[in-house]
């Protein structure tokens, strides 16, 4: 439960990482989890899942209402796991687990059209604030900061340049690529294969267009929170970035 230093006795504590894809929130957030011995929120897998889900069934991504109520029909659920050091997460919707679904390349576009959808947004907001339990959460995403947990301990706003971001993206997803392979189900993947310049130039495309419709929506739109602290991950190594998040995480007396 939340310590005597929270401005909510009563509710378990929150750290909130928020940022533009592949700034690395979802690596920091799975080890710092782990080092906490806190649950997790992968806040991006919940929308992902409203878009894959939405566009298998042919939803119109555009009919707010028929999306809020497909997303409001969905049971989803989150199985937790500590691998390598870090907490990660296996989603499974209605009984069927969609974990590799969520994570290619083809749900980013989806997710990032439903999540500009109001009604979407405050279905998937109460879903989000029921992970809030002891001993306390990590949750990353876009508004975690600003709307969905504005009372968290500590906000950080994770950033980096969006070459760097792509970089990142394009090595996550040859990645996931291999791991599905290992599976004997990799052919569905549309990502790009090998390192070219032409594949690298199509993710930062992609990133670049996801960041734009993230940071102008109407709703939630991606702004770091005012009380945020932000670090720009350009040129730090995770383990350097884990440093300096442990530090603020002790600061506040969260380690204990
Ligand atoms: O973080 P991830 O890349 O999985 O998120 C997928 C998409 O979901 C983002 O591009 C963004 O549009 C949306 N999202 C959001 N709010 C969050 C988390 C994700 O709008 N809290």
């Amino acid at each position: 439960m939340g310590n005597a230093d929270s401005p909510n006795p009563g509710l378990a504590d929150v750290v909130t990482i928020d940022g533009p894809s592949g700034a690395g929130k979802g690596t920091v957030a799975g080890l710092l989890a782990a080092r906490l011995g806190w649950h997790l929120l992968d806040s991006g897998a919940l929308y992902r899942v409203v878009g894959v889900v939405a566009e298998r069934r042919g939803v119109d991504l555009a009919d707010a209402d028929a999306l809020a109520d497909m997303a409001r029909g969905l049971d989803i659920a989150f199985t937790e796991s500590v691998t390598d050091d870090a907490v990660s997460v296996a989603v499974v919707v209605d009984g069927t687990d969609e974990t590799s679904a969520i994570r290619a390349a083809e749900a980013e576009d989806p997710a990032s059209r439903v999540a500009a959808v109001t009604d979407v947004r405050t279905v998937l907001g109460d879903v989000q604030r029921s992970f809030r339990r002891p001993p306390g959460l990590v949750a990353d995403g876009r508004d975690m900061g600003t709307v969905v947990f504005p009372d968290a301990r500590l906000k950080i706003f994770l950033t980096a340049s969006v070459g760097v971001r792509a970089e990142r993206r394009m090595r996550q997803l040859a990645a996931d690529r291999r791991r599905l392979k290992d599976q004997h189900a990799g052919d569905s993947l549309r990502a790009p294969r090998g390192d070219s310049a032409a594949a690298l130039t199509a993710v930062r495309a992609r990133t670049e267009a996801r960041d734009q419709r993230d940071r102008t929506r109407d709703v939630s739109p991606l702004v770091p929170a005012t009380d945020a602290v932000t670090i720009d991950s350009t040129a730090l190594s995770i383990d350097s970035v884990m440093t300096e998040v442990m530090a603020l995480v002790r600061k506040r007396g969260l380690d204990r």
